[in-house]
């Protein structure tokens, strides 16, 4: 890490420090709003994210941004760049590949022997879209062999990486775990060999609706019932009372026989669903 980065990255240790108060008052709005949990451990990351936005504002020090915030209306204005820099928003494409596998190998068989006319899915904490666009490319590939038409919904609450999962630009090496033949045929090169992005196809992109959710609403208003639904690598910055109404609220949209998937580290148990658990961290609607 060089000296530019290293001053740019959460682990710098700064003199710059929230003061408790400070820290106490955005931990409670940024828990409320998003149902991320901010305990007094996550100080030191939370000013190392917040110190970008005291830069990007130009403001002094963490003190003085809290003081535009607070005492000088900033809130309103900052609100969603506060959420943009709290979530954590890793990924892959083909993340926790058995979720796929089981997909492809069991649940979409499933729904060709029922005589479907369409799927309906949802990527409902999408981050910068790999997890959507790896849906895309497995129900394509499988509206090719059947006719079955699909539609996929992909939410995020973060505005950034919704505009990257809207473009469907990415640096080449984020693709390498696409298998061949399915790169092959969704993942466009550019034509200057020394250009190191790649293109999701625009067949996919047009099967995609991307749109802001927060995960945290009363009611979810997303439409028809789903037959998939995607929430992993979210429920664990939520506290157990959240997590139960979102699972309860996301199984309120999965149709009969639908699917849920969680992230392989979440764990559903205990939590009195309508859900029966078919693998792992796969959940089927009774
Ligand atoms: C670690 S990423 C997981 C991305 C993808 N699901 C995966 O497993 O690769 C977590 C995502 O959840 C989003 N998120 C956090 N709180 C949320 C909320 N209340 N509603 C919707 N999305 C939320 C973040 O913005 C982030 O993009």
């Amino acid at each position: 890490m060089n000296t530019a980065e290293l001053l740019q990255s959460d682990a710098y240790e700064s003199t710059d420090r929230l003061s408790k108060r400070n820290f106490d008052r955005l931990a409670h709005i940024i828990q409320d709003y998003s149902g991320i949990r901010m305990p007094a451990s996550k100080t030191t990351m939370l000013e190392g994210r917040l110190r970008r936005r005291v830069r990007a504002t130009g403001h002094a020090s963490l003190e003085e941004y809290c003081r535009f915030l607070f005492d000088h209306d900033g809130i309103e204005a900052e609100f969603l760049h506060l959420i943009d820099v709290v979530t954590t928003n890793k990924t892959d494409f083909f993340r926790e590949p058995a979720h796929f596998a089981y997909m492809r190998e069991t649940i979409l068989p499933q729904i060709a022997a029922r005589g479907s006319r369409g799927i309906r899915a949802w990527s409902s904490a999408c981050s910068i879209g790999a997890e959507p666009y790896t849906l895309a490319m497995l129900l394509d590939e499988f509206a090719d062999q059947t006719g079955i038409d699909y539609r996929i919904l992909a939410t995020d609450l973060s505005t950034d990486v919704l505009a990257t999962a809207l473009k469907g630009i990415y640096a080449s090496d984020m693709v390498d775990p696409v298998p061949r033949p399915l790169a092959d045929k969704y993942v466009m090169r550019p034509q200057d060999p020394r250009d190191r992005r790649v293109r999701m196809s625009p067949r996919l992109r047009a099967r995609i609706g991307f749109a802001r959710f927060n995960l945290m609403s009363e009611s979810y208003r997303i439409g028809d019932p789903m037959d998939l639904i995607f929430c992993r690598n979210v429920l664990i910055y939520f506290d157990k009372a959240t997590q139960g109404k979102v699972l309860r609220k996301l199984a309120d949209c999965l149709a009969p026989g639908g699917h849920l998937f969680v992230g392989h580290s979440e764990t559903v148990s205990g939590f009195n669903l309508p859900l029966k658990q078919v693998a792992g961290t796969i959940l089927m609607k009774e």
